[in-house]
C-alpha cells in the first residue's frame, strides 16, 4: 500500500473572496468560515446582485472585516483607491460562486464593479468556482469565457454534478467549500512535480484506408489533455503526444501532434527514456489496413468484401524496455469485465498502474466531460468517483506522485 505524505501546513494567505449573484452565494459564507478556521486572512467583495442572496453583514461577521461593495466609487475617506488597495493586499482572489455574468466580466477584462476592477488590477492566482444551471454552463459563450480564463492560468474548481436550485439534476452546482479550500491550499504548497518529466499520450489514432477514408475511434483526448494540464500545473516538464483532436494545448505543455499509431509510437519512444512518469491515455488503434489504396475506393452496388488489417505495434508493452525506471501507467478502455481485463493488462504489459475506464457508459468516458475510473496497481486498487475530468486528472496525478515518492525512498 502507498504511504501518503501528510499535506504540509498551509502558509496563511490573504484571500479576497468575491461573491457574485447566484443561489450558491449562501455557500460563500461557509467558505469564508473554513478559510478563517484554516488560519487565512479573509476579506470579501460582494457584487450588487449577490447582496440579494447573502447579506454583506453575514460575510462581514464571518470575515471580521467590512465587505467591499460599490462604495469603491466614492472611496472610504482615506484617499486610497480601494480596488488597488485590495488588489495589493490579496495573495489570491477566489470568486465563489462565479456567475456567468461575472465570468464574462473577468474573461473580457471588463471593470464595471469593485470585484472585476480589483481582479483586473491583480496579477496573482485567481480561483473560480462557477455555479449556474446546466444549460447556462453548457452555452458556447460561457464555455469560451471559462476556457479563456483557464488559458490565462485561472484555476477553475467544479462545477459539480447534482441537484440544482431549479430542481433539475445536472452539472452546474458550485463545488463544495472544502474542495475550493483544497484548491487554495495547493497554491501555497511547493509544486509537487517540480523537477520531474511527465510524458502523456492522448487522443485517438487514425489509419488511412484510402485518400478520404480512415479507421479511428471515439476518443476525444479530453482525459489525456486534462492530465497534461494538471501535470504542468503541478510543476512537471510535460510533453503531450496528441492524436488528431480539436483541443487547445494546455499552458506550459510541449505538444507533439501525430496521426497514426506508428507516428505515436515513434514520438512516445523519443520522449520516454527521459520521463519519470509516462501515462498512455491515448486510444491507440490496434489494427491498420495492410494496404492504403492510392485512389478512393469506388462505390459499387455490391458489398465491399473485406479490408485486410494488420496489428499495430503495442506501444505500452514496449515501454518498459526503453524506460526501465519510469512509472508507467496504461489505460484500459473496456466495455465488459472492466476490472478483470484491466488487471490482466497490468500483468501482461509490465505497467505499474492501469486506469480502468468503462467506455460502454454514455455519462462518463469517451467524449464526456466527466469520468469515473479505478486505478489498479500491483497489490492496490483505488476507485475515483464520477467527477470532472480536470478534477479527476489532478487527483490521479496525486496518486501517481505518491508512488513516485515511495519509489525514491526505497533503497536501490
Ligand atoms: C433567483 C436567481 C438565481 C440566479 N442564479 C444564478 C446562478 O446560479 N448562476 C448565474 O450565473 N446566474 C444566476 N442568476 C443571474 C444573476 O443573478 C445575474 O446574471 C446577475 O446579473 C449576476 O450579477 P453578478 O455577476 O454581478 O453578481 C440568478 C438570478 C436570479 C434572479
Amino acid at each position: 500500500m502507498s504511504n501518503p505524505r501528510p499535506a504540509p501546513a498551509p502558509t496563511p494567505l490573504n484571500v479576497l473572496v468575491g461573491v457574485s449573484g447566484g443561489i450558491a452565494a449562501y455557500k460563500a459564507a461557509e467558505l469564508v468560515r473554513l478559510l478563517k478556521k484554516a488560519g487565512h486572512h479573509v476579506r470579501c467583495a460582494a457584487t450588487r446582485a449577490s447582496t440579494s442572496f447573502v447579506t454583506p453583514l453575514t460575510l462581514e461577521v464571518l470575515s471580521g472585516h467590512r465587505v467591499y461593495q460599490e462604495e469603491y466609487l466614492v472611496g472610504d475617506g482615506s484617499g486610497d483607491e480601494l480596488h488597488m488597495t485590495a488588489a495589493r493586499w490579496a495573495d489570491v482572489i477566489c470568486v465563489a460562486p462565479a456567475t456567468a455574468h461575472t465570468l464574462a466580466r473577468l474573461a473580457l477584462a471588463l471593470a464595471d464593479d469593485f470585484l472585476s476592477t480589483t481582479a483586473l488590477a491583480f496579477d496573482g492566482p485567481l480561483v473560480l468556482a462557477p455555479a449556474m444551471h446546466t444549460v447556462m454552463w453548457q452555452q458556447e459563450g460561457v464555455a469560451a469565457h471559462v476556457e479563456a480564463l483557464r488559458r490565462r492560468g485561472a484555476i477553475v474548481v467544479g462545477p459539480a454534478t447534482g441537484a440544482l436550485a431549479s430542481g433539475d439534476v445536472g452539472v452546474g452546482r458550485m463545488a463544495e467549500p472544502r474542495e475550493i479550500l483544497d484548491a487554495i491550499h495547493r497554491l501555497s504548497q511547493p509544486a509537487p512535480l517540480a523537477g520531474q518529466r511527465v510524458l502523456i499520450a492522448a487522443g485517438p489514432t487514425r489509419e488511412a484506408i484510402d485518400p478520404v477514408r480512415f479507421l479511428s475511434n471515439r476518443s476525444t483526448g479530453k482525459m489525456g489533455f486534462a492530465l497534461a494540464r494538471a501535470a504542468a500545473a503541478r510543476g512537471a516538464a510535460t510533453t503531450l503526444v496528441a492524436g488528431p483532436v480539436a483541443l487547445e494545448t494546455p499552458p506550459g505543455v510541449e505538444r507533439v501532434d501525430v496521426t497514426t499509431a506508428e507516428e505515436m509510437r515513434r514520438a512516445v519512444e523519443v520522449a520516454a527514456p527521459e520521463a519519470d512518469l509516462i501515462v498512455m491515455a491515448a486510444a491507440v488503434g490496434d489494427y491498420r489496413p495492410i494496404e492504403i489504396r492510392s485512389s478512393k475506393i469506388k462505390k459499387g452496388d455490391a458489398a465491399l468484401d473485406s479490408i485486410a488489417l494488420e496489428r499495430t505495434e503495442d506501444i505500452l508493452a514496449g515501454l518498459r524496455a526503453i524506460a526501465p525506471t519510469a512509472l508507467i501507467v496504461g489505460f484500459a478502455a473496456e466495455t465488459d469485465d472492466v476490472i478483470d481485463n484491466a488487471r490482466s493488462k497490468l500483468e501482461s504489459k509490465g505497467a505499474d498502474f492501469i486506469v480502468a475506464n468503462d467506455v460502454s457508459r454514455s455519462d462518463v468516458g469517451f467524449a464526456s466531460e466527466e469520468n469515473e475510473v479505478t486505478i489498479l496497481g500491483r497489490g492496490s486498487e483505488a476507485h475515483f468517483e464520477r467527477q470532472s475530468k480536470l478534477h479527476l486528472a489532478d487527483r490521479m496525478l496525486a496518486h501517481f506522485e505518491r508512488a513516485l515518492a515511495n519509489r525514491e525512498r526505497q533503497p536501490a
